[in-house]
């Protein structure tokens, strides 16, 4: 299939200063360029389909929650498709997401640079996306692998019929993510 223009639209929002007798109080704004992307929906639908089935091998004996993800990193020049799920811990603290999974097998790998990932909570897909997106420890770690060209995208399952899903660049999914000085 070929791939069709998506257009992440601009966001414009000023900072808001308050000024306080013990100092300025601001809530930073955000200004983000419109910006048009080429996605691919049979690739979209590829790695939906590789989320949906990793998620089947879930280790979820806890939440019963399964979840999967698979990715396309930049760097990979043999473009595969590399899956995770979630994996539970009795300690519940050492479980690990579907998204981290498949990023830490793509990091151990050697690859850095995230292109698209997928995320299927396959239990909630026609809930609301924040029942379906990835959680904050997540995004952070999507953060570390993100980039600008091509610009990093997170596609959450929108369930098919009809709706591919829902898509995050960056600056959507994790607005002031942190980074070591190299924003
Ligand atoms: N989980 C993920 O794997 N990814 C998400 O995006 C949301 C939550 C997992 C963690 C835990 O195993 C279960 O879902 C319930 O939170």
């Amino acid at each position: 299939m070929s791939r069709v223009a998506l257009v992440l639209p601009a966001v414009d929002r000023p900072d808001a200063t308050t000024p306080t007798p013990l100092g300025r109080l601001t809530v930073p704004g955000r200004a983000i360029p419109e910006k048009t992307v080429w996605v691919d929906p049979a690739e979209i639908a590829r790695l939906r389909d590789a989320a949906r089935d990793v998620a089947t091998r879930a280790h979820a004996p806890y939440s019963r929650f399964r979840v999967g993800a698979a990715l396309i990193m930049a760097d990979d020049p043999q473009r595969r498709a590399i899956t995770g799920a979630n994996v539970e811990n009795a300690s519940y603290g050492g479980t690990i997401c579907a998204e981290r999974t498949a990023l830490t097998q793509a990091a151990s790998l050697g690859l850095r640079k995230l292109e698209l990932l997928v995320v299927s909570c396959v239990a909630t897909l026609d809930a609301p996306v924040a029942d379906r997106s990835p959680c904050g420890l997540c995004r952070q770690v999507i953060h570390e692998f993100g980039n600008r060209d091509p610009e990093t995208l997170v596609v959450v399952d929108g369930g098919g019929a009809g709706a591919l899903g829902d898509v995050f660049d960056l600056d959507r999914l994790l607005p002031y993510g942190f980074s070591l000085g190299q924003s």
